[in-house]
């Protein structure tokens, strides 16, 4: 979450590598590649935004992160050694995870401070005394007052209780904290104020995010680099300026057209979406053609002979499409 530039500054080391990775659900009504060959890299201290629609694959994505499944093929690396599927507590503490939806993350039975009191149990948090500082020092981080500690998650407003949520998260010092539509059920305004925390917590701790989410003006905001998912393909890649500037991919376009703007300059610089709004992703999933091909106006012969390949138009941005959105379409020519 920094100004980001065009180009990666030198040195910006990748701490997660993932490579091939599918994750295949076996349904009696077929399988479901719920990942399909994603490969990508998530530097340290930067936010990698994932979007894309329900059912993209973006959860099952975080869950590979977090070890809490398993994918069919491929391989993750944390500082360039593999990751077991199997993560023993060191790597635990290390990717944490804050969900969307507080109410139901939270034990409702547990007052905070037993909330908090469990990762510090779990991950050496010393005595009972140095716990206790310890969480009153993480409500502090997260601007809970205090006095909180022995209320239950109940008598919290949304945006407190993903607040604890954080706390919880950030009790274990982790490097990477995967944020799995983290304001999404929250008001404006608390969102906003929690995006402020994000930013703020990563610029004190250098933390890395992989951060999910639908909501494409959030990640204008917060993120480095998106990714952009279509079912369980990484159709795009880029920094988050470049992908806004000029998106190539025609998914990407219509993601993009998508988001609610307030003025009508800042509808002006939005690409043109043209087609059927209301066509869905109900076809069933392909790997022998472009995934997006059965809801492509744009489509061309190549588009069935095989997912596209990455085609790179800078050091930092990719698509995957055969028949992309010209490099400097205007309003009229796309
Ligand atoms: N445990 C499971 N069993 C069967 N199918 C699953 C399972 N988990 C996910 N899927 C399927 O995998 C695909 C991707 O699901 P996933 O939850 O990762 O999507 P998502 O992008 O997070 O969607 P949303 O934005 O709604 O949270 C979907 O087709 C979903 O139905
Ligand atoms: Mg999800």
């Amino acid at each position: 979450m920094r100004s980001a530039a065009a180009a990666y500054p030198a040195g910006d080391e990748v701490l997660i590598r993932i490579e091939d990775l599918w994750r295949d659900f076996v349904m009696r009504s077929g399988t479901i590649h719920a990942l399909a060959g994603v490969s990508l890299d998530i530097r340290r201290g930067r936010t990698l935004a994932l979007v894309g629609e329900s059912g993209s694959g973006k959860t099952t994505l975080g869950n590979q992160i977090l070890g809490t499944d398993t994918p069919t093929s491929g391989r993750i690396l944390f500082e360039g050694r593999d990751m077991p599927a199997r993560r023993d507590t060191q790597m635990r503490r290390r990717i944490q995870v804050v969900q969307q939806s507080p109410y139901t993350t939270l034990n409702p039975k547990r007052t905070v401070r037993q909330i908090l009191d469990l990762p510090l149990s779990i991950h050496d948090g010393g005595p009972r005394r140095q716990r206790r500082e310890r969480i009153a020092e993480l409500l502090e981080i997260v601007g809970i007052p205090s006095d909180f500690m022995e209320r239950h998650p109940h008598s919290l407003s949304g945006g407190q209780r993903q607040r604890v949520a954080l706390a919880r998260a950030l009790a274990s010092k982790p490097d990477v904290i995967v944020l799995d539509e983290p304001t999404s059920s929250l008001d404006v305004s608390v969102q906003a104020r929690i995006l402020r925390l994000l930013v703020d917590l990563q610029a004190r701790y250098g933390l890395t995010y992989l951060f999910i989410t639908h909501d494409l003006s959030v990640v204008r905001n917060i993120a480095d680099e998106v990714a952009v998912l279509y079912r369980g393909h990484v159709v795009e890649h880029g920094t988050t300026p470049e992908l806004f500037r000029a998106p190539r991919h025609r998914y990407t376009t219509m993601l993009l057209s998508s988001i609610p703007v307030l003025s009508e300059e800042e509808e002006a610089l939005k690409p043109a979406w043209d087609w059927d709004v209301t066509a869905t992703a109900a076809e069933p999933p392909s790997t022998g053609t472009c995934p997006f091909l059965p809801r492509c106006p744009h489509a061309v012969a190549s588009c069935s002979l095989g997912v596209p390949p990455r085609v790179a138009t800078s050091p930092t941005n990719w698509h995957a499409c055969c028949n992309p959105r010209p490099e400097g379409a205007d309003a009229d020519a796309r």
